[in-house]
C-alpha cells in the first residue's frame, strides 16, 4: 500500500529548482518534498562529484531517500567557465559580466548540465546527468525562469529560457533530462530503488 512513511526529498535551497523538479516528475506519478537547505559544496571540476558529495553529507543528518542536484553553465569560448563556479559567478559579476567577457567572441556555444544524485543512508549514490546545448544571447532577455535563463538560447529555439514558458523549459532543459532519467530508472523497478525504502506517496 502506498504510504508516506518514506517520502522522497529534494534537498535544495533554490525554490525554482524544486518547482521545476516537481513538475518534471509529476507525469511519472512521483511526488517530492522540499528539504529547504543548501547542500555542502566541495570544490571540484565535475558536477557529478559535487552532487555525490552533497548527497553523502546530507545523508549524515537525514535518512533519505534523498535527491541532491548540482547544475552549471559551460561556455565554449571560455573553456567551460563558469561550469562548477556558476553560482559564485552569478552572484558576483552576474549575467552582464558574462556578456562582457563574451563581447568579442562570435562563438557563443554553451551548454547547461544538471547532475542528480539519488540515495539513502547505507547505499551508494546513483547519478543521472542531463545536458542541453545552446548559445549565449547578446543581451539579457526575458523575465521567466531563474539564474542564467535570460541569456541562454537552447538549440532549435530563437528565444532564451527567460522568454519561454515553464512547460517548454521543463521538457527541454538539462534538469528535465536528468530528472526524467531518474524517473524512468526508478519506474523500471530497480532493486536499488526498492532497497532505498522509498514508498511512493498516494
Ligand atoms: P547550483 O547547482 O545551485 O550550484 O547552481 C549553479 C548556478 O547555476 C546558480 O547560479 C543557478 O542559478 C544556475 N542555474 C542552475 N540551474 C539553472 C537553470 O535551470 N537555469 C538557469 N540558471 C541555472
Amino acid at each position: 500500500m502506498p504510504s508516506d512513511d518514506k517520502p522522497l526529498w529534494l534537498l535544495t535551497g533554490n525554490s525554482n529548482k524544486f518547482r521545476e523538479a516537481s513538475s518534471i516528475l509529476a507525469p511519472f506519478g512521483i511526488t517530492i518534498r522540499h528539504l529547504k537547505r543548501s547542500k555542502v559544496e566541495v570544490q571540484d571540476p565535475r558536477l557529478e562529484n559535487i552532487a555525490r558529495f552533497g548527497l553523502k553529507t546530507a545523508l549524515e543528518n537525514h535518512q533519505g531517500p534523498l535527491l541532491v542536484e548540482d547544475s552549471g553553465i559551460f561556455i565554449k569560448a571560455l573553456s567551460g567557465f563558469p561550469g562548477p563556479y556558476s553560482s559564485f559567478v552569478y552572484e558576483t559579476i552576474g549575467l552582464r559580466g558574462i556578456l562582457d567577457m563574451l563581447r568579442r567572441h562570435s562563438d557563443r556555444r554553451a551548454y547547461f548540465q544538471c547532475t542528480v544524485a539519488f540515495g539513502s543512508s547505507g547505499l551508494d549514490a546513483h547519478l543521472f546527468t542531463g545536458k542541453v546545448a545552446g548559445k549565449i544571447s547578446r543581451r539579457v532577455v526575458g523575465i521567466k525562469g531563474f539564474g542564467y535563463d535570460p541569456i541562454f538560447i537552447p538549440d532549435g529555439s530563437t528565444k532564451t529560457f527567460g522568454q519561454t514558458s515553464s512547460t517548454f523549459k521543463n521538457s527541454h532543459s538539462h534538469r528535465a533530462k536528468a530528472f526524467q532519467k531518474f524517473a524512468k530508472w526508478y519506474s523500471s523497478g530497480s532493486t536499488y530503488a526498492l532497497k532505498s525504502g522509498w514508498v511512493r506517496e498516494p
